[in-house]
């Protein structure tokens, strides 16, 4: 448990800003500094002077009160905390977070913030099941954003599903594990991303359409988690998260490479999709139609299978290796063969048939392949699986050996 730590507790407007005040009781009980930040809709709920009272301090309402300003800034403020906690992060908080609004006092702190920010949503089930909120959830969690919750269960304008705010206790839980360092910290691991090129001659390459999204977000959420992250990617058509040590290159064989260079680590994840073979004859010049009508002939070797090499280290192995498969049909059976034949200690599986539209999607169907057995996950966003796949393997990394 850490203790003395400073939040600033932003309440949005809705009707589990009661439960924020319990929040403030249980921080407070450990020891925890609370400011809170009402919104506007927040005092529909909640009154001031009950925040105020709880937290034992002065509660902000408004960006432009000049007293306030007087005394301690926006920008100060969303700088003397070492958290910011959105709860409940509504559906309109979440808009504004996600695409950078500034225009009072809750979004300016949040954007104003050098600080890791933990949301709560809270909402009613179509709101939370709506595209809007799936592609601003998609892109605060790309953004290092952590979340509690939501929870199911039945909700206050009686309908029932996903989007009851987490309980108190799950919330305290998750204020503490973000104030601690990350249960990753001092570990490294290595994340392989994006497609291959393999040279035909200096202009042309053979590829695949992989758009290094999902290696991407398993990247960031490893950094959210604390750990020091060797991103090796080929060329993507995402933008490499910030805060890696990024090893762009372009080739299979320039891929292993990087690897073998940025051991030893404590973890590997392999969600690269790298070509099977590369072009042995390939030109050192452009080629040329020769008029014959004959086509060149392309010789192929296989390429060096990475998963596979670090799977099978007899020295410096990283304690957990996780590989994926695409598979287009029986996933479990392909893919449990595929890690039994590789070595690795994990396979995310997933299905890749023509109207899944996962390949360069959004979203990821995922089966977790381990020694225990295959263990499916819903149809989550990239950046979902990214973060449950992060926990799993702070999870297993601290397991005693
Ligand atoms: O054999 P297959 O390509 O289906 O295996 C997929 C898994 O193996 C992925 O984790 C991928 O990153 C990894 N792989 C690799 N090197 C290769 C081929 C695949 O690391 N040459």
């Amino acid at each position: 448990m850490t203790t003395g730590k400073r939040i600033l507790l932003i309440i949005g407007g809705g009707i589990a800003a009661f439960k924020s005040l319990d929040l403030i009781r249980r921080l407070r009980e450990r020891g925890h500094r609370v400011t809170p930040v009402l919104t506007p809709a927040a005092e529909q709920f909640v009154t001031p002077l009950s925040a105020s009272a709880l937290a034992a301090r002065k509660v902000y309402r408004d960006l432009f009160d000049l007293t306030d300003e007087a005394e301690m800034g926006h920008i100060e403020l969303s700088r003397d905390a070492d958290l910011l906690v959105v709860a409940p992060a509504t559906a309109d908080l979440m808009a504004k977070m996600a695409n950078g609004h500034a225009n009072d006092l809750a979004s300016t702190l949040l954007m104003a913030t050098d600080k890791r920010v933990l949301i709560a949503p809270s909402m009613n089930v179509r709101m939370w099941e709506h595209p809007a909120t799936r592609r601003n959830m998609e892109r605060l969690q790309g953004d290092g954003v952590l979340t509690v919750g939501p929870n199911e269960g039945p909700m206050a304008c009686g309908e029932y599903g996903f989007g009851r705010m987490a309980e108190v206790p799950e919330i305290v839980d998750a204020i503490e594990t973000a104030l601690s360092d990350g249960p990753l910290k001092g570990r490294h691991v290595i994340v392989t991303s994006g497609p291959t090129h393999e040279p035909i001659d200096p202009v042309r390459y053979i590829a695949n359409r992989s758009s290094g999204a999902q290696g991407t977000a398993i990247a960031q959420a490893l950094l959210a988690l604390g750990a020091r992250v060797s991103f090796v990617t080929g060329p993507a058509s995402v933008a490499p998260p910030h805060g890696v040590d990024l090893r762009q290159v372009e080739t299979a064989r320039e891929m292993r490479d990087a690897v073998r260079d940025v051991l030893p680590a404590d973890a590997a994840v392999f969600a690269a999709a790298v070509a099977d073979w590369h072009v042995v004859n390939a030109a050192d010049r452009k080629m040329k139609k020769d008029g014959s009508g004959r086509a060149p002939a392309l010789e192929f070797a296989e390429n060096p299978d990475i998963l596979a090499e670090i799977s099978q280290l007899e020295t410096g192995r990283p304690e957990l290796v996780v590989g994926f498969a695409a598979e287009t049909n029986d996933v479990v059976a392909h893919a449990s063969d595929k890690r039994a034949r590789k070595g690795c200690d994990w396979i995310l599986a997933n299905d890749v048939s023509e109207g899944t539209g996962i390949m360069g999607g959004s979203e990821n169907e995922v089966t977790l392949i381990s020694g225990a057995g295959a263990e499916a996950w819903p149809r989550l966003g990239k950046a979902e699986v990214a973060q449950r796949l992060a926990e799993r393997i702070a999870a297993a990394l601290s397991e005693p050996r």
